[in-house]
């Protein structure tokens, strides 16, 4: 299967707070990505609450906004928060929308690639099991390594959300490195379906 030189990621995080590090994960792998890939970032902020009444052909605009940037997306890579140990609402929300209709839908066959900050210790490791899981039914290509799972994140961004630890820089830029690589190999033909939305 032919496949882009270049390679676009979609970057999308499950958190909407101003000073969120799951945020600033993502800003810090737009910094670090390999030569010939480039990271855009979708804003989850604009989705309304899933409504199966609401999800027509005639989807709300916000709702076609992610789903075209998902089809025109190479790859998409996602910073998770841990919410009670699990995925938050803002993304599960937003995992719900995207797959629809399911005959025909942007997450199947789409390289995918997880990481996650979180102030505590575990580094948002159940929360990455629990996306894990919910990007099955959808098919979507989901890279089992390595995983970033960035614990006590206080100490690993400067007070402008600049990530400053070294050995995390050098996690995200290898997760970077192999979704690349995974996408090369297992990634559909891009379809230019809508324009990308930037954060
Ligand atoms: C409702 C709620 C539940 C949380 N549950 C967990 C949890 O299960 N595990 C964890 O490590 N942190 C948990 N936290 C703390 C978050 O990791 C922390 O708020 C983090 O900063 C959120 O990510 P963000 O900085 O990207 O917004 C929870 C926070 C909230 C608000």
């Amino acid at each position: 299967m032919p496949q882009p030189d270049s390679i676009r990621i979609l970057g999308v995080a499950g958190s909407l707070r101003r000073a969120s590090f799951n945020r600033a994960l993502l800003a810090a792998a737009g910094e670090l990505c390999p030569d010939g890939v480039t990271l855009d970032l979708f804003d989850l902020a604009p989705l309304p609450l899933y409504d199966q009444d609401l999800d027509t052909e005639d989807a709300p605009p916000a709702v076609q906004a992610f789903r075209d940037a998902l089809w025109a997306a190479d790859a998409l890579l996602i910073s998770t928060p841990e919410y009670n140990h699990g995925v938050p609402g803002v993304l599960k929300n937003a995992l719900d929308w995207a797959p629809r209709p399911p005959q025909h839908q942007p997450l199947s066959g789409l390289p995918v690639a997880v990481m996650g900050a979180s102030p505590y210790t575990w580094g948002t490791a159940r929360a990455q099991a629990h996306l894990r899981q919910t990007l099955v039914f959808p098919s979507a290509l989901v890279l089992s390594q390595p995983e970033v799972l960035v614990a006590n994140a206080a100490g690993k961004f400067d007070a402008g959300g600049h990530l400053t630890d070294d050995a995390t820089r050098t996690f995200v830029h290898e997760l970077l490195v192999a979704l690349a690589v995974w996408t090369r190999r297992v990634g559909r033909p891009r379809r230019e379906s809508g324009p990308l939305t930037h954060a």
